[in-house]
């Protein structure tokens, strides 16, 4: 992480050279960085038969989560543009009939059929035209299907509508501190979140960060659902 994320070349690229030499140890590290993971699956209320896509999988961790009910699942399709990171989610799943791993961006990707739950976990804060994502994942979404996002993020000035507020300090330093690794902190993206589908829930929070004892970084889980009639 040291390198952070290289400021030229395309994006697919850019992960490349960002991750690639992390790429087996990515893990370890992001156990103690990226929390809520297994809570934003839990409410996520994945089901049996469910056709569901993570959009910037990685290394396919958070499959861990839910592995125990790969089997009854319908399909699980996961999304990424850096490739040593997929080799390590393929590694992970071992040709699982009911996964499939795809080398493609967040914001153009298609699923074979509509889906029923579709999640990003820290990666949106990753996808500089994250509106496009989020667009993209809306109209794969089946009607009536739930979104699930888990990520860092900065509050509006004044707070968020759930009056969840930062100091000016956090809400400069955090933004910095983040973007060496092409962590884009964006105080609209929980906003576009709740403006885009029926918010189902909505958690805001801090967590600890690993090697920086007492500093406590904001994240906020989201779950929508897609309205079964466009308003
Ligand atoms: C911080 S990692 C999170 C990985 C995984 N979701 C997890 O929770 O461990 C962010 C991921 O987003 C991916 N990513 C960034 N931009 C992307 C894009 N435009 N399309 C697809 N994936 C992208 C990166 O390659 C990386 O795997």
């Amino acid at each position: 992480m040291a390198k952070g994320l290289p400021s030229s070349g395309g994006a697919a690229s850019q992960l490349d050279s960002f991750y690639g030499p992390q790429a087996e140890h990515y893990d370890r590290f992001r156990e103690r960085l990226l929390h809520g993971r297994a809570e934003m699956l839990k409410a996520l209320d994945i089901q049996v038969g469910h056709h569901i896509a993570e959009i910037g999988a990685g290394t396919g961790r958070t499959v861990e989560f839910y592995r125990d009910q790969l089997d009854t699942l319908g399909h699980v399709d996961l999304v990424d543009l850096c490739e040593p990171l997929l080799r390590q989610a393929k590694v992970r799943l071992n040709n699982h009939t009911k996964v499939s791993v795809h080398h493609a961006d967040a914001c153009t990707w298609q699923p074979a059929q509509p889906l029923d739950r579709v999640y990003f976990s820290y990666s949106l804060t990753m996808i500089p035209p994250w509106f496009a994502a989020i667009d993209n994942a809306y109209n794969n979404l089946a009607l009536g299907g739930l979104i699930g996002v888990v990520d860092f993020q900065v509050a509006p000035r004044g707070g968020s509508s759930r009056g969840f507020k930062q100091g000016k300090l956090g809400r400069f330093f955090w933004p910095f501190w983040f973007d060496h690794d092409g962590v884009r902190l964006n105080s609209d993206l929980l906003a576009y979140l709740q403006y885009r589908f029926e918010t189902v829930e909505v958690r805001e929070m801090r967590s600890s960060i690993p090697y920086m004892p007492g500093l406590q970084v904001p994240y906020f889980i989201f779950i929508g659902r897609k309205r079964s009639k466009e308003s």
